[in-house]
């Protein structure tokens, strides 16, 4: 048998998700009528967790688009020589099933994606509310344009426009529902003022305390807006939300003993608490034979290092480390709640984490 013939199809990935529980019937008969492979260019990369890697070969090329994994479509925003990362790319359709699911549409509804990317979610909702009802904002013009022709290639017609999706769009009467498909520090209070008291907003959120989340938040009267975190989602970063991985460390360092296993922090729940707790701190990890090893650094100079089984290194201001073990310990004594357990709240004031009661945002430990 050909690598052709062992390659996933298209049909067969949809019948995965909606075995899956991911596509209701309608939806399933939107992704059936849109494939994937419509909108995603002929240069392609694979995502692997150090670096993105050319995908050569006709088979190869319809084998990633038929799976369930994301495609990058575009490195280093298009420029030649770059270090090689990912700057749009089609997300895993079980991600896009994911959010779609979350945002509820409903017929007759409106809707504003941020990242057009490929064009496909743009066509998947287009597909179920009609080209007029849908709205899309891309920041790279050249993505933009190859996103447009895709787009009319397959016969559809939304709303498309190049620019900044943190801005509102000039003139958009506010809409039903709001999706963004790259991933958002913060959610920018100006987002919510285009969407309509009682209407949805589905983002992915990155926060500096290693954590991907998706969030869904109901728009309220007032224009603030409130929900739960729905699981992870590792999406890229809008662009004006981009973020030096690490801050730069001051002094020298002091070792200590080990303590707390890092691999045991590398919960999405932990990472929302500790987020709340410790604003400004960042903290990245690689796994390694014994475990995990995690860097965290703070504004300051303050930075720690550590990894499964060995000893602590801390530098710059104050004990960075034990920082986190305390609040370790204090999420320990909540019971270390899962992800879903926790909320957002956003208002013209900024945004605030909270604990099964929205009324009770998490403090940080510091004023
Ligand atoms: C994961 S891709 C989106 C995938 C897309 N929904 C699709 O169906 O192919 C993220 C996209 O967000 C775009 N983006 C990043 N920052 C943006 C911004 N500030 N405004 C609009 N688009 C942005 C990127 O250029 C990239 O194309």
């Amino acid at each position: 048998m050909s690598t052709a013939q062992q390659a996933p199809t298209y049909p067969a990935l949809v019948q995965a998700l909606a075995d899956r529980g991911l596509l209701d019937a309608r939806w399933r008969q939107v992704f059936e009528a849109v494939p994937r492979s419509r909108f995603v260019p002929a240069d392609i990369w694979r995502q692997s967790p150090d670096r993105c890697e050319p995908v050569v070969g006709a088979d190869a090329w319809l084998a990633l688009v038929n799976s369930d994994e994301p495609v990058v479509t575009q490195i280093d925003d298009g420029a030649e020589h770059g270090p090689g990362v990912a700057t749009s790319s089609s997300s895993m359709p079980s991600m896009v099933a994911r959010m779609l699911g979350l945002l509820g549409v409903e017929d007759g509804q409106r809707v504003m994606e941020i990242g057009t990317g490929t064009g496909y979610v743009a066509a998947l909702l287009s597909e179920r509310l009609g080209d007029d009802r849908v709205h899309s904002v891309e920041v790279d013009p050249a993505l933009a344009r190859r996103a447009a022709e895709a787009l009319a290639r397959a016969g559809y017609r939304p709303h498309l426009r190049v620019g900044d999706g943190e801005q509102p769009w000039p003139g958009l009467a506010p809409v039903d529902r709001l999706i963004a498909t790259c991933a958002l520090r913060h959610v920018p209070y100006a987002l919510l003022r285009q969407v309509r008291p009682g209407g949805i907003v589905v983002a992915p959120l990155a926060r500096a305390f290693w954590s991907g989340a998706l969030v869904r938040l109901h728009v309220q009267g007032d224009a603030t807006a409130t929900g739960t975190f729905c699981g992870g989602a590792s999406y890229m970063p809008m662009r004006s939300h981009r973020a030096a991985d690490l801050h730069e460390v001051r002094g020298k360092g002091r070792a200590r003993a080990a303590g707390l296993d890092p691999a045991r922090l590398l919960t999405l729940g932990f990472a929302l608490y500790a987020g709340a707790r410790l604003p400004g701190v960042r903290l990245v990890h690689q796994a390694t034979g014994a475990g995990a090893r995690v860097w965290a650094t703070r504004e300051d100079g303050a930075a720690a290092t550590t990894a499964s089984g060995e000893e602590v290194w801390q530098y710059g201001p104050g004990l960075l480390w034990e920082e986190i073990e305390q609040v370790w310990q204090e999420y320990e004594r909540l019971g270390r709640p899962d992800a879903d357990q926790f909320g957002l709240t956003v208002t013209d004031r900024g945004q605030r984490v909270w604990l099964r009661d929205q009324g009770a945002p998490i403090g940080p430990t510091r004023p």
